[in-house]
């Protein structure tokens, strides 16, 4: 018995090394080490069009066949080249479409090759990219595209293996109309001539799901000597306001965990239609324009998106069950930034309105579902791993042994850890290795084995975790209670000092459903109908329609229409979908709507609402 186990111990590395399940990849075999881009963008067709170069990097020379992902790509020929320097037709085989993974190409050869090209071509339906007519856009004139390649959507415009253990670097050559810009992921020159014709290199190696191209009529604005913002002309100036801070935050990121390592850190404005938040592509953050609401109350999207250029981009979970190494930690990291740049308080209400979120998600979540470290995914979509569990419980749960390590000694281990892990992907048992020596193993007696294990593998949260507090959501909580019991008016509540997370916790603290009468009474004073941040509409029109309150769907129906962030939208899908009147409105706004929401944002309305026709 105990020869067995120390034999499985021994070999239990090969297994941890496992492909990721949602890739078709066999990355034990061979990896890609430098992809070279060339495409032509063609607004026409909604095509790229031209060819992919993979280096790569033979692991087991004796292996004979290269399997890439692809999803909807037109393969139209295959070389491959050695050290002779001749390129040699190559026979490839396209798998029949699977709706999750896409369609395996699997590149046969009678050597290993050192660089292979595939000339191939996008369909106009592909998972990862939105093209956008010019009525999309905020100028109204020129015609928009932008990718969406997290988290296996890669691989519906780069044949490649879309899965976050390989790591590459790439170079691109990207032409498009002579009045657009290109910008990617990469070392994007805010000084570059606006001719159609732009190159690219990324020196720096990247997994696929941070591989970004977007086209549009672009200018860029500097916020620091190396930090920017790129927008619609007619939305620069507001968006540069907005982001003002951003080069504070990475110098307080910097003082916590490091040197930023990426360069350039500018952040891209994206249509309304961008079904994120943000998307934290290396050097060029994709942003949505709904956090430009003003008064800066949502740049904590920006302190998230640049936490992620040390958590994710720097050490990467190696497949999506360990999501909360990216993302949890990316949470935490947030938070703090936001702390440091804008107070305790505000850091404090968001952290109070992210775990009512969780709470909420938790009510929902089959058991399995709200572990941190999460079973393989095989056979699921990647995206169903996308709850605020790896988000808020991981960030969370790191904030448990910040509180019981101090901070100090703490902010020491996550630099220690994103130094020790920089440019590799890892799961969480590699986390909780390094933890037990780094962290652990010194104070045995601060955290027990058991209690890390409550946090990564087991459901819910534990008992012994302590909850966020807010001194200034107590107002809101008193203002909430008073007015439930008629003591106030609305329009006596002193609001002037809410910003953005008071009005969210102020509606989230009201009962399920309310008289009509009653949200009359708030839209009177407030005018949350009709509102245009995008965070009160969210849980504003929900809360309207289970009451009942039909005079908000005309507003309803706008917001509907001009927004395509999936976050701020689908509550209020799932609210109209529960009734039957409810689903028929939604039906009829999503038909409108559904042309100008990217595929992935279709994709989860008609998860909700059934497909047309159905
Ligand atoms: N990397 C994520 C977005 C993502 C995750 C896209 C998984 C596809 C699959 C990004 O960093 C993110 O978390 N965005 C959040 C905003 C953030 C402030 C919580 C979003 O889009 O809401
Ligand atoms: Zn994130």
């Amino acid at each position: 018995m105990r020869i067995a186990l120390s034999l499985l111990l021994l070999l239990s590395p090969l297994f941890a090394h496992a492909n990721d399940p949602s890739s078709y990849a066999e990355p034990d075999k061979v990896r890609i080490a430098d992809l070279g881009l060339d495409l032509r963008v063609d607004f026409d067709k909604k095509e790229l069009a031209g060819r992919a170069d993979l280096r790569l990097s033979w692991l087991d020379p004796a292996h004979r066949v290269l399997v890439l992902d692809t999803r909807a790509l037109r393969i139209e020929k295959v070389l491959g080249k050695s050290g002779d320097g001749v390129w040699r037709r190559l026979k490839f085989e396209l798998a029949a479409n699977d709706p999750i993974f896409g369609s395996k190409l699997s590149i046969a050869m009678r050597r290993p090759y050192e660089v292979v090209r595939i000339r191939y071509r996008t369909s106009p339906q592909a998972s990862g990219l939105q093209w956008l007519d010019p009525a999309m856009t905020a100028g109204g004139k020129h015609p928009f595209l932008f990718s969406q390649s997290q988290a296996i959507h890669a691989r519906s415009w780069v044949p490649l293996q879309d899965t976050p253990s390989v790591r590459f670097t790439y170079s691109a050559h990207v032409r498009t109309p002579a009045s657009l810009i290109a910008l990617m992921s990469a070392d994007n020159d805010p000084a570059a001539a606006r001719d159609g014709d732009y190159v690219f290199r990324m020196p720096q190696a990247i997994p696929s799901y941070l591989l970004a191209l977007a086209v549009g009529d672009l200018r860029f604005a500097p916020l620091s000597e190396r930090a920017g913002v790129w927008a619609e002309p007619s939305m620069l100036a507001a968006a540069a306001s907005e982001f003002v801070d951003t080069e504070t935050m990475i110098q307080t990121a910097e003082s916590l965990y490091g040197p930023y390592r990426w360069g350039r850190y500018d952040l891209l404005v994206l249509p309304p239609s961008f079904p994120f938040g943000g998307m934290e592509n290396p050097r060029l953050t994709f942003a949505t324009p709904t956090v430009i609401v003003g008064d800066r109350s949502l740049v904590s999207l920006v302190a998230h998106e640049l936490a992620h250029s040390w958590s994710g981009n720097l050490v990467t979970n190696a497949s999506w069950k360990d999501m909360w190494l990216n993302e949890g930690f990316t949470s935490y990291v947030e938070n703090r930034l936001v702390e440091a740049v804008f107070g305790v308080e505000q850091a404090q209400m968001e952290n109070v309105i992210s775990q009512y979120g969780l709470q909420q998600d938790l009510a929902t979540l089959a058991k399995g579902d709200q572990l941190l470290a999460l079973a393989p995914l095989a056979g699921r979509d990647p995206d169903e791993a996308l709850t605020d569990v790896p988000y808020v419980k991981g960030a969370w749960f790191l904030s448990f042994l910040e509180q019981r390590f101090g901070r100090e000694r703490f902010d020491g281990f996550l630099r220690g850890y994103f130094d020790h892990f920089a440019f590799q992907s890892i799961s969480s048992d590699d986390f909780r290795a390094y933890l037990n020596t780094h962290l652990l193993a010194a104070a045995p007696d601060v955290a027990s084995a058991a209690e890390i294990d409550a946090w990564l593998t087991q459901p819910g949260i534990p008992k012994f975790a302590s909850a966020a507090h807010s001194a200034r959501f107590a107002a809101v909580d008193s203002a909430v209670a008073r007015w439930l019991k008629r003591r106030i008016a609305a329009n006596e509540i002193d609001t002037a000092k809410w910003s953005t997370q008071e009005w969210v916790h102020f509606i989230e603290k009201l009962p399920k459903k309310l008289p009509a009468k009653r949200l009359l009474e708030l839209d009177d004073a407030f005018g949350f109908t009709g509102s245009a941040n995008g965070e009160i509409a969210q849980r504003w029109y929900p809360l309207a329609e289970r009451s009942g309150y039909f005079e908000a769907r005309p507003a309803m129906a706008s917001f509907l229409k001009r927004i395509g962030r999936r976050k701020l939208i689908m509550p209020t899908y799932e609210a109209l979908a529960a009734s039957k009147d409810g689903k028929a409105f939604a039906q009829r706004v999503f038909a409108t709507a559904r042309a100008g929401y990217h595929p992935i944002t279709v994709g989860s309305v008609e998860a909700v609402l059934g497909k047309p026709g159905k």
